[in-house]
């Protein structure tokens, strides 16, 4: 972890777990920190955060964790009638999140990774397509910061993968193994540690309002989509992303698996241009946009810069 997030994280760990017991969350009300845990403020003291609808930093903005509490406290919950959906890709100036052979370890640099552990710990689930388990055999753990593993989620509608891939079979975190509806699941390819969940897949392609509303039925109201292009995009296209966080690393691959791939605008002005926030991290840059907001910004006074 960088210093600065070392010094934001128990606080925005915090929040997340308040917001957890949204029970205890209050309008209005506004909190102290004692290192550990979030507490109602008392006349006299000096809150940290206040919660009105969401978290707001009460810090001065010279203070060293504001940078954090800026990018992070937005995804820390509690959701009212639907969940926040966070996209993710890491990619290369070019606009590639991995080689044409599918190599992504690693696309973007040490404090990226420790970023995308932090979005996971403070997520209640992480979807990636089959392509990125295919590809990776990934772990989807949050090894690098301390905070509780989301339930991993592998779109596999056809069940291509096999049982022996680490999210299903490591016992690391809850899995949720994602097929189409009208797909059979051999009895020899159950395993003891996934949940199979069946989606309609009307077109061919799993219904992903379906998939977003079975998640929030269970709970879950931070839902992060990790990856790869082929999955963003089809979140993207289905109008369900909240909120986007691309990580540019400043290296071409050349040709390589796509990022973002959407129906191409005729007119640049019809294109999805969100108003930005941009940080630095390490070496990458991050544009965190707000896919729901309208307001219109170029490089004014609506993006903010940070340094992580
Ligand atoms: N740099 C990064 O941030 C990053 C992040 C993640 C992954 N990666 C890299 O990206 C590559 C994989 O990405 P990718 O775009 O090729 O594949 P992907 O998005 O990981 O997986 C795509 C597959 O997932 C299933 N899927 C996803 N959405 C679906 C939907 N709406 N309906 C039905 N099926 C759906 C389909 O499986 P079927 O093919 O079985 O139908 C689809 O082909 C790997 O090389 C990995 O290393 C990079």
């Amino acid at each position: 972890m960088t210093h600065q997030h070392s010094q934001a994280w128990p606080l925005i760990r915090a929040a997340a777990r308040t917001a957890r017991d949204s029970t205890v969350l209050k309008n209005g009300a506004r909190y102290v920190f004692d290192g550990e845990t979030l507490t109602a403020a008392a006349a006299g003291d000096h809150p940290v955060l206040a919660f009105e609808n969401g978290w707001r930093s009460l810090l001065p903005p010279s203070d060293p964790r504001q940078a954090c509490l800026d990018l992070y406290l937005p995804l820390a919950g509690p959701r009212a009638n639907t969940p926040l959906v966070l996209a993710q890709l890491g990619q290369s100036l070019d606009g590639f999140i991995a080689t044409a052979g599918g190599q992504s370890h690693f696309v973007t640099g040490p404090t990226s990774i420790v970023h995308l552990h932090i979005l996971r710990a403070l997520s209640d689930c992480v979807i990636v397509g089959a392509g990125t388990v295919a590809a990776d055999n990934p772990r989807l753990t949050t090894r690098l910061v301390d905070g509780p593993n989301p339930v991993r989620v592998v779109l596999d509608p056809q069940l291509r993968l096999p049982i022996s891939c680490g999210v299903f079979s490591d016992g690391q975190a809850p899995t949720l193994r994602v097929r189409a509806r009208n797909v059979t699941l051999p009895g020899a390819r159950g395993s003891a540690d996934i949940e199979d969940l069946e989606i309609g897949a009307p077109s061919g392609k799993l219904d992903l309002h379906e998939l977003v509303n079975e998640l929030w039925s269970r709970g879950m109201q931070t839902i992060l989509v990790e990856g790869g292009g082929v999955t963003v995009s089809a979140f993207l296209a289905a109008g369900l992303v909240d909120r986007m966080h691309i990580v540019v690393a400043p290296f071409v691959i050349g040709e390589g698996r796509p990022g973002l791939r959407v129906p191409s605008a005729a007119k640049l002005e019809d294109c999805v241009r969100p108003p930005p926030r941009v940080y630095a991290l390490g070496s990458d840059v991050l544009f965190d946009c707000d896919m729901r907001s309208h307001s219109q910004s170029e490089s004014g006074s609506s993006v903010i810069r940070r340094v992580l």
